[in-house]
């Protein structure tokens, strides 16, 4: 005994993470009775109830104990605590460990068992967890008759992966404890070769231990030394001898053990046993004569509260208001006056409630002729912006990934169009994200007003553009059209515009510059050439190229001219935006053309070149318009005034070469008359080869018959 004293100090030590000792609360019955006449209550701080005892006549037949000084002790099992409800014994058992050498050999082991017997109280608690620590460990404990085993396997080939708290097999792992064990043979076998894991798992160690102490630490998996620490381990007790049921016990008076009146005998869960316990409005300890006393529910007002008259009863306790008075006596001023309630009051309050019941009607009336109206008008929205020729378009099409939203659905999905979730605000409306309920993030448009002649195209507008698939051109996801003005949903880029990008203070290499260019543009071609009459853009602009997450180009808000309304505000940005990105044909015209969308481009190629804004008013006058100092440059051949000083700088003579292809490009695009411009297809492919040559620059005499093609000579 004195050996596992001294063994104390080396588990706290080692295993004191690893296991959270918790107090246990040492359940003292109420009763001052716990124990027979004379016989010790207690064993240093552990109470030892009846029927537990020290030392013979002290306790009921094979619950008899042994105290060593302050330890308490049955076989050579050392206790830690008894309770009588629950019935429940907590004791330490020794671990079990193994120890390996630098090629996988055991050099040391040690496997207690832990074994009572059929009739004694004892069988171990369902409560604990038979665990297995160590790399490369297999362990397992079987029953006496050899009916089962169970066990686990822990398998890690690197110290990492061992991670604290996780004991699901990596540096720990656990089996469940079945009902029913009074015997306990671990074991642990060989299998898994230790070798190549020793340096950082030396040992392994297996135990029972009780569920609720029991938190694993990575550090554990590292340990070395012969175990020699002891872990908690729940026991279940039960009264299982000479009978094993409460029927068979009752059948003989002179060993029925539950001794005290107003008790009830029930059967344990954990195997063959019964136990007693004391019946409602009584505790003590049922296995003695007497045990069980009466609760003066009265003098126990936290337990049983009662601000009435308390009066106590064997086995129980009324508790009413004083006379005079009624209520619930078991809360604070639960009782009042019985006459405060008047007929007088009684007549004006059923007045009063009947009153209220009619306003309640009238409200309810309101609110539902309310509703009615609301779906009404929703309904009449919904037809107006062509929502059943949409509806039919899209059954017949089976367009997969177009829907059409239910108003409440955005409203969810944007948090009730919350001010945090506005992406950007514009001369048409304003952009919010979206989370969907099924958790996709999307872009809602929602524009301020559109004018009669368009809605009645508008549905057949979005059929077609919906139908567009680009990578680099924005998924138009839905619509909702049950608004004066319809909702439109897209997909969600999430790294912001070009502009911004553009606009920034981090170098940006001329490759990437290139890249995006070609996206665009490969997009813009896309778009006037997928549908008859071509979709135009109409309103190209660096802030209309977003980023997705891996930074390529996406074309948004594309169709514009078809879709958007043209209300002032918009006029006002067209107009302002003259000398930015217009076309400066449209405004002789007033009619867009694709090639007003390759007037607009060119301007952003010159944003990407020069990261300049293509309309910036703190310059000089003559020199806020993009387009015009631009042409100015290249008029005087003096084309490094206006390029980004950054790409000059730090990219080799070969990038000047770029630079030069890439402003001539944008030159053609921004010629005055139309037809002097290239097509967007060609643009594209123009800076799609620019891209191959700067892979492979031997490709460059292809480039010099582009520039012929474009009308440089
Ligand atoms: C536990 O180990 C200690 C010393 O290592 C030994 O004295 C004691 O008898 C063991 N207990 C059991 C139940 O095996
Ligand atoms: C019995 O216990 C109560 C409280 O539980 C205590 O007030 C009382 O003094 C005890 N009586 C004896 C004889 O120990
Ligand atoms: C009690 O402990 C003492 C040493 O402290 C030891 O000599 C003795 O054998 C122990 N008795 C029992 C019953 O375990
Ligand atoms: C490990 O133990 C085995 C068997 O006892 C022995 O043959 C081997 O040499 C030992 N290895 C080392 C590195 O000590
Ligand atoms: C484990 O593997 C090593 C080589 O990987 C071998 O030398 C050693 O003998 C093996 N040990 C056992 C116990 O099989
Ligand atoms: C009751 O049990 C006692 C002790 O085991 C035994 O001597 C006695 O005969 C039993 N009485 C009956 C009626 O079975
Ligand atoms: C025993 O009695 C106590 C108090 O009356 C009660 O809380 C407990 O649930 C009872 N146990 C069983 C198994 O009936
Ligand atoms: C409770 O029972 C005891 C005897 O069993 C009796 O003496 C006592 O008067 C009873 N108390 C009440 C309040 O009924």
């Amino acid at each position: 005994m004195t050996e596992t004293k001294q063994s104390m100090p080396f588990y706290y030590s080692f295993l004191l993470p690893l296991i959270v000792i918790a107090t246990v609360a040492t359940t003292v019955a109420a009763s001052n009775i716990t124990t027979l006449p004379g016989c010790p209550a207690k064993c240093g701080d552990i109470a030892v109830p009846y029927p537990f005892g020290i030392g013979a006549g002290c306790a009921l037949e094979s619950f008899q104990l042994t105290c060593n000084g302050t330890r308490l002790f049955f076989s050579n099992y050392e206790i830690d605590s008894i309770s009588l409800d629950p019935p429940e014994v907590t004791i330490q058992l020794n671990a079990s460990w193994k120890c390996y050498n630098a090629t996988g050999y055991v050099v040391g082991q040690e496997s207690p068992s832990f074994e009572t017997g059929l009739t004694k109280p004892y069988r171990l608690s369902t409560r604990n967890t038979f665990a297995a620590v160590g790399c490369n460990t297999f362990a397992a404990f079987d029953d006496y008759e050899g009916y089962f085993a169970s066990g686990c396997v822990s398998l890690c080939h690197q110290e990492s992966v061992v991670v604290d708290g996780a004991c699901y097999g990596v540096g720990c792992c656990r089996s469940p404890v079945p009902k029913d064990v009074w015997y306990y043979h671990p074991c642990s076998d060989d299998r898994f070769n230790k070798s190549q894991v020793v340096d950082f798992s030396p040992c392994s160690y297996w135990f029972l231990i009780d569920n609720d102490k029991f938190q694993f630490r990575a550090a554990e998996s590292r340990m070395s030394g012969r175990g020699g620490f002891t872990t908690p381990v729940a026991l279940d007790w039960a009264v299982r001898t000479p009978a094993t049921s409460c029927e068979a016990a009752r059948r003989n008076t002179s060993t029925y053990a539950c001794r005290s009146d107003n008790n009830e005998c029930y059967e344990t869960t954990n195997g063959e046993g019964y136990l007693c316990n004391c019946s409602t409005g009584y505790r003590g300890n049922p296995y003695l004569a007497g045990g069980c006393q009466d609760i003066n529910e009265c003098d126990l007002k936290e337990e049983f509260p009662c601000y009435g008259q308390c009066t106590n009863n064997n086995g129980s306790y009324v508790c009413s208001c004083p006379s005079g008075q009624e209520g619930d006596p078991t809360r604070e001023h639960g009782c009042r006056s019985k006459d405060s309630f008047t007929l007088a009051l009684k007549i004006v309050t059923g007045a009063g409630v009947g009153v209220l019941f009619l306003l309640l009607l009238s409200l309810m009336a309101y609110l539902g002729s309310k509703r009615r109206r609301l779906i009404e008008t929703k309904r009449r929205f919904f037809e107006q912006n062509g929502g059943l020729l949409l509806q039919k378009s899209i059954t017949a099409k089976q367009s997969i990934g177009f829907r059409i939203f239910a108003e409440k659905e955005l409203e969810k999905a944007t948090n009730g169009f919350d001010d945090d979730r506005v992406l950007g605000t514009g001369g048409h409306g304003t952009v919010y994200k979206g989370v969907l309920d099924d958790r996709t993030e999307v872009a809602i448009k929602k524009s301020k007003v559109m004018d009669e002649g368009q809605r009645k195209e508008f549905a057949q507008e979005l059929l077609i553009l919906s139908q567009l698939n680009h990578k680099n051109v924005v998924k138009i996801l839905g619509c909702c059209l049950e608004v004066e003005v319809p909702m439109l949903v897209y997909e969600y880029v999430p790294n912001g515009t070009l502009y911004g990008f553009i606009h920034r203070k981090e170098a940006i290499s001329i490759d990437t510059r290139l890249k995006l260019a070609a996206e665009a543009a490969e997009a813009l071609a896309y778009l006037h050439s997928s549908a008859s009459p071509p979709i135009i853009h109409g309103d190209v602009k660096s802030a209309n190229v977003l980023l997705d997450w891996d930074f390529s180009a996406k074309v948004s808000d594309f169709g514009a001219s078809r879709l958007a309304p043209t209300d002032e505000v918009q006029l006002a940005t067209l107009v302002q935006g003259t000398c930015g990105y217009l076309d400066p044909e449209y405004m002789v015209t007033s009619q867009l053309t694709e090639k007003s969308d390759v007037y607009s481009f060119g301007v952003v190629l010159l944003e990407l070149l020069t990261r300049r804004k293509a309309l910036c008013f703190e310059r000089p006058e003559e020199d806020r318009c993009l387009a015009a100092s631009f042409a100015k440059a290249m008029e005087k051949g003096r084309l490094e005034e206006v390029v980004d000083e950054q790409v000059l700088v730090t990219e080799g003579r070969e990038a000047e070469y770029v630079i030069r292809d890439v402003a001539e490009l944008a030159r053609c695009c921004l010629r005055m008359t139309r037809e002097e411009r290239p097509a967007m297809r060609e643009v594209a492919e123009a800076l799609q080869r620019l891209r191959r040559w700067r892979e492979h620059p031997w490709m460059r005499l292809d480039l010099e018959e582009e520039a012929s093609l474009l009308g440089r000579d």
